[in-house]
Parts: C-alpha cells; sequence; structure tokens
C-alpha cells in the first residue's frame, strides 16, 4: 500500500462561520477527508487568533462555534486529527526552532505585514506603528503547524499561498542545516471551489460586514436572505443570472439541473421574492440537519472539548516524538549522552564516512578513523547525490572503489596501512 498523502489546514478561531466559509472550506473539507489514501489534519488556529484579537471571550466563543460547526458539518473526528493548536505545546518550540532558519528579510515581505507597513507609511506614520511582532512573526507559526505534521498538502485560499512558500523556504533551509527532517508542503488551492458572494455581492466576508451565518436560525436565514441585493427589475421583467449574487449563492448549493431551472425562472422574469424563497428553501435542505447537530454541540460545549483533547492526543502522539528528534538534530541533547557517545566511538575503534556541506555551498564526503584523524577527504562535489554514490561504493567495494573515485578525491597515499584496514572494515560483511 502506497503512504497516504497528508492535508493539512487551520482555522483561525476569530469568528462565527457564515456560509462563505462553509462553501469555500468547511464543505470540500469534510468531503477530502473521506477519501481513500488521504490522512487529514485539520485544527483551529487559536495561537493565530491572538494576533488580530483581544477579547479572550470572542476567542473562546469562536473556538466552540467553529470547532461545531466542522463537526456538524460532518468532520468524522475518527477519521482526521482534529485538534485545537493550543493544545500542542510542540508548536510554539518548533515556532522558535524555524524562526532560528528564516531570514528576517523573508518575512519582511510577507504581504500581511507589507500591507501594515504600506499603510503606515501612507499615514505618514512610523511603519511599524501597531504592528506587533505577533503579525511579523505569523508566517513562522504556520510553517510550524504544517512542517509539524509533514503535510503535504495545505488547502488554501489563494491570499495563503505566499505562507506556504515561505514553509517550504523554512523547511528547506533547517533540511540543509540539520539534515532531512521535513518535506516541503504545497499550496493545494481548489480551483472549482467558487468565493461566494455576500448580501452586498462583493466577497462573503466578515470584514465587509456581509455575511449570512452558516447556521443561523431558519427565521434569521430567512430575513438575510430577504435582504440579498438585487436589481429593481419587476416581476415578469426577465433577469440576468450573471453577475447575481443570489444566483450565485444558489448555485453553490443546487445541482446543475436545479441551477439551470432557476436561470430558466430568471429568463422568464420571476420575481425577485419569489427567487429567494426559492434560494432560502435550497439552503435550508441542506444546513437543517446539521444545524440541529450544531444547536446539541453549542448547548454541550463539554462534547466538544473532549473530542479536541483526544485529537490532541493524536496529534502529540506524532509531535512529541517528532519534536524529540528535532531536538537532538539541533544539538538540544542531554549531556549524560554525548558522555556514552564518546566513551563508545573509542570503544567501538571503527573508522567511519562523513557527508556534510561547507560554506563554499560544495558537497563532501571524508572517511575518519575512530578518533577523528581525516583518512580520506572528498573535493567539493556538485551534489549532495554524488557525495552519497561515492560513500555507497566506498562501502560496497572498499579497497576497489578508490580508482574509480579518484577523481573525487583529495590526492590520498593508497599505500597507506590505516586507510587499507579501515576501508577493509567498512566493506566487509557485518554479521
Ligand atoms: N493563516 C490561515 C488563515 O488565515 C490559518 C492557518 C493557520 C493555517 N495555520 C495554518 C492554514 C496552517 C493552513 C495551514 O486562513
Amino acid at each position: 500500500m502506497t503512504a497516504p498523502i497528508r492535508f493539512l489546514t487551520g482555522i483561525t478561531t476569530s469568528g462565527t462561520p457564515h456560509l462563505g466559509n462553509y462553501v469555500g472550506s468547511i464543505r470540500p473539507s469534510v468531503q477530502a477527508s473521506l477519501r481513500d489514501g488521504v490522512e487529514s489534519y485539520y485544527f483551529l488556529a487559536d495561537y493565530h487568533a491572538l494576533i488580530k484579537i483581544d477579547e479572550p471571550a470572542r476567542i473562546q466563543r469562536s473556538t466552540l462555534e467553529i470547532a461545531a460547526s466542522w463537526l456538524a458539518a460532518g468532520l468524522d473526528p475518527a477519521r482526521v486529527v482534529f485538534y485545537r493548536q493550543s493544545d500542542i505545546p510542540e508548536i510554539p518550540e518548533l515556532t522558535w526552532f524555524l524562526t532560528c532558519v528564516t531570514g528576517k528579510g523573508i518575512l519582511n515581505r510577507a504581504h500581511a505585514y507589507k500591507a501594515s507597513v504600506d499603510k503606515n507609511s501612507a499615514a505618514g506614520l512610523d511603519a511599524d506603528a501597531d504592528v506587533s511582532a505577533g503579525l511579523f512573526m505569523y508566517p513562522v507559526l504556520m510553517g510550524a503547524d504544517i512542517l509539524m505534521f509533514n503535510a503535504h498538502h495545505v488547502p488554501v485560499g489563494r491570499d495563503q499561498v505566499q505562507h506556504i512558500e515561505m514553509a517550504r523556504d523554512m523547511a528547506h533551509s533547517f533540511n540543509h542545516r540539520y539534515g532531512e527532517h521535513f518535506v516541503p508542503p504545497q499550496a493545494a488551492i481548489e480551483e472549482s471551489v467558487a468565493t461566494l458572494p455576500g448580501l452586498d455581492g462583493r466577497k462573503m466576508s466578515k470584514s465587509y460586514d456581509n455575511t449570512i451565518p452558516l447556521f443561523a436560525p431558519r427565521p434569521e436565514l430567512k430575513k438575510l436572505i430577504a435582504g440579498i441585493k438585487t436589481d429593481s427589475r419587476t416581476p415578469g421583467e426577465p433577469k440576468d443570472a450573471e453577475g447575481s449574487a443570489l444566483f450565485q449563492i444558489y448555485q453553490a448549493f443546487a445541482s446543475a439541473d436545479e441551477t439551470a431551472a432557476l436561470a430558466q425562472a430568471f429568463a422568464q422574469g420571476i420575481a425577485w421574492g419569489e427567487a429567494k424563497d426559492m434560494l432560502f428553501e435550497r439552503i435550508d435542505r441542506e444546513i437543517a440537519p446539521m444545524r440541529a447537530r450544531y444547536e446539541h454541540l453549542m448547548a454541550h460545549p463539554q462534547e466538544v472539548e473532549a473530542l479536541l483533547l483526544q485529537g490532541a492526543v493524536k496529534a502529540r502522539a506524532v509531535a512529541t516524538p517528532f519534536m524529540a528528534r528535532l531536538r537532538q538534530a539541533v544539538g538540544l541533547r542531554g549531556l549524560a549522552h554525548t558522555v556514552k557517545a564518546a566513551a563508545k566511538a573509542v570503544k567501538t575503534d571503527t573508522a567511519s564516512l562523513k557527508q556534510y556541506r561547507e560554506a563554499d555551498g560544495r558537497f563532501y564526503f571524508k572517511l575518519v578513523d575512530a578518533k577523528g584523524a581525516v583518512l580520506l577527504q572528498s573535493r567539493g562535489l556538485d551534489s549532495p547525490q554524488m557525495a552519497g554514490q561515492s560513500i555507497a561504493l566506498l562501502k560496497a567495494r572498499g579497497l576497489d572503489a578508490l580508482a574509480d573515485l579518484q577523481d573525487r578525491l583529495e590526492p590520498f597515499d593508497a599505500d597507506h596501512g590505516p586507510l587499507r584496514q579501515a576501508l577493509q572494515a567498512l566493506s566487509a560483511p557485518t554479521e
């Protein structure tokens, strides 16, 4: 069986889910999590919320609303790893590791940070006025979210693509320094998922205050839909489907046949009021069964809490050992271990091959004896593969490999006793 593809995405806990979030993120993510061969990590990005929001009650409320919405929309916590970012202490720890391998200049170029700086400059203010270090570090925290679980695909909106590219950079610079630990992630942009227009026809978004809450009670949903902006054409006058917010929202919920039927009704001059009724009923048909579950979960927050804590246990089963490995890799190590390792090296008394990269950007390998004295030194090579191949050849053929590798090696004395012994030992079959 092939290894599953890992999807990961985070939802900032800063608001109440609306129909745009449902169509653009919740619905496709829940569907994707049901596919075979896919492993999904979905989480509530509450550390990210702290960057924008300093109302504790709102963070808590939003966390509950978003978790309840995803669960109500059919997310199966047994199939996916569904957790709250702040339940995973390894994430801020990894954030620091990544901070130390991320160029400050890269973060200077992040869109969200730059937008704030540009706005300040245009207003004649200090460039960093009211910009927190949290906003500046946003991409690193997001990089840690992604790299912690070595996600392959990160479904996000277009505005987040730059962040995924930054996470790739972080993966590369960490791997470059400390060995291959991270999989460079890729943004997964769902081209087929439309952005939903809001009440005023602009993109549905909290910042435009034009949203329809996903789980508004039926009467409120009806009222909000009645408020969708339309033109002033009277009943009987043909109406344009194109450019109509009402039509687009309908399309996001309806089948192709239903959509075609509405298009025809538009051409035949359906009254706006009647079209709004159709839209209301169509949305409610999809949402009503979920709304019951949502209302149940909102009334029983302890159930949501328990599910999130179970999710955190699953997430940490991956994060804790991985973080331990990363701590080792960067040199945050127990001291007792060093002492033992040194003692062992003396005892075994074997030579070893090392592969590394120098400041000149080239790749090297060398054979050193147990005390660290160099027996064989490579020249600078173009790729890590060349160094790896050479090492493999030395291990497979020992002394016999030397002639073939001559071009890759600094001059050496093939008759040097310790070199010959080391190569013989290296290529001897192990027990
Ligand atoms: N920044 C994302 C947004 O605003 C939320 C987020 C946080 C995220 N961490 C993530 C998305 C990791 C994908 C992967 O939409």
